[in-house]
């Protein structure tokens, strides 16, 4: 069966943001985040506390962030160790995410860091997170192709994910980092992480949609149990750091299919659908998303 609700992760203006070559004025981001917020979504990923040099466009966490305070909605931000954490903790973010790799490359071109290494980067971070009340959420790239290395097998990514659990990562998000699952292998991942024990309430998937496949696999996943999904404003998106990466699955194209299925989301599609053309105008081209393009073209 289908859940009834589904809690959507807003990652449009982190993951979304992210790639942009072109730096967004910081009061774009944060009425963005505010009108994203407004449209009924309840989780927005507002930024990113990493090395300024390695992501510039999101190097304007700390002027961002204090925007952000009457924004009715969790805002989670990524951080990858101590040095990200003391810039978020300072600023007063309750919900952080760690962001590790099932493949070494990644690791390595991502973090500057072994697989291995990377966990140890992150145990000191969620133990200080968690010890201040924080919600810890774990990211995991590259669960199912990896540019560099090709299919990654499910064992490799169920020891990472059960790696990130242990460290007390309360949920973890499995990322098809550049879009290349389809369904059954988005089964087969879901099926041996739950016969490892893993409880599927704290596994969200983060489908990139490359290839056209990130509702089909959605739909996979919401079939197995899954009630988190995170998504992206208008498709906006990739990631920097992996070769042929491209916009995560557009939150319109979602929740046009979840409304469908009548599963609860709390989200107002003609509000959201105005923010990604609002967001497009912004950036000077129009939302490579289907359901944005049919309803502001009605
Ligand atoms: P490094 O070069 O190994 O850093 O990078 P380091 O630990 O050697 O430190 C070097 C210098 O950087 C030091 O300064 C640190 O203080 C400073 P110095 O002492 O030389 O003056 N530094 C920092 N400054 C500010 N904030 C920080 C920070 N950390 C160190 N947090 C590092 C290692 C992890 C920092 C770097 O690799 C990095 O920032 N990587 C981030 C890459 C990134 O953000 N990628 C995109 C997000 S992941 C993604 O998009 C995938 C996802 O969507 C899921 C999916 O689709 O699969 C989540
Ligand atoms: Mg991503």
């Amino acid at each position: 069966g289908l859940p009834a609700r589904v809690r959507i992760h807003e990652v449009g203006a982190r993951d979304g943001l992210q790639n942009e070559k072109t730096a967004v004025p910081t009061e774009v981001k944060a009425e963005f985040i505010h009108r994203l917020a407004a449209a009924g979504l309840t989780t927005v990923e507002a930024t990113s506390f990493v090395h300024p040099k390695w992501v510039p466009q999101l190097a304007d966490a700390e002027q961002l962030f204090p925007l952000l305070g009457d924004v009715d909605a969790a805002l989670p931000v990524l951080v990858p160790n101590e040095r990200g954490l003391d810039r978020a903790l300072a600023l007063g973010a309750t919900r952080i995410a760690v962001f590790g790799s099932a493949t070494e490359t990644f690791a390595s071109r991502n973090l500057n860091r072994t697989v291995a290494e990377s966990l140890a980067m992150f145990e000191p971070v969620v133990a200080r997170a968690k010890e201040g009340g924080a919600h810890v959420r774990g990211y995991l790239s590259m669960c199912f192709g990896d540019p560099w290395e090709g299919a990654v097998p499910v064992h490799q990514v169920v020891r990472v994910a059960k790696a990130l659990l242990d460290l007390g990562c309360d949920e973890l998000s499995l990322g098809d980092t550049i879009g290349v699952a389809t369904p059954g292998h988005v089964q087969a991942l879901l099926g041996e992480l739950g016969a490892e024990g893993v409880p599927v309430d704290r596994v969200g998937v983060h489908f990139h949609d490359t290839y056209g496949q990130a509702l089909s696999n959605t739909l996979a996943a919401l079939q197995h149990g899954v009630t988190t999904v995170d998504a992206s404003a208008g498709g906006l998106g990739g990631c920097p750091y992996a070769k042929s990466a491209t916009g995560n699955l557009a939150t319109e194209d979602l929740v046009w299919m979840l409304d469908g299925l009548g599963i609860e989301t709390g989200v107002d599609l003609a509000a959201l659908t105005a923010t990604s053309v609002w967001m497009a105008e912004r950036l000077g081209r129009p939302s490579p998303s289907r359901t944005v393009r049919a309803l502001s073209h009605k």
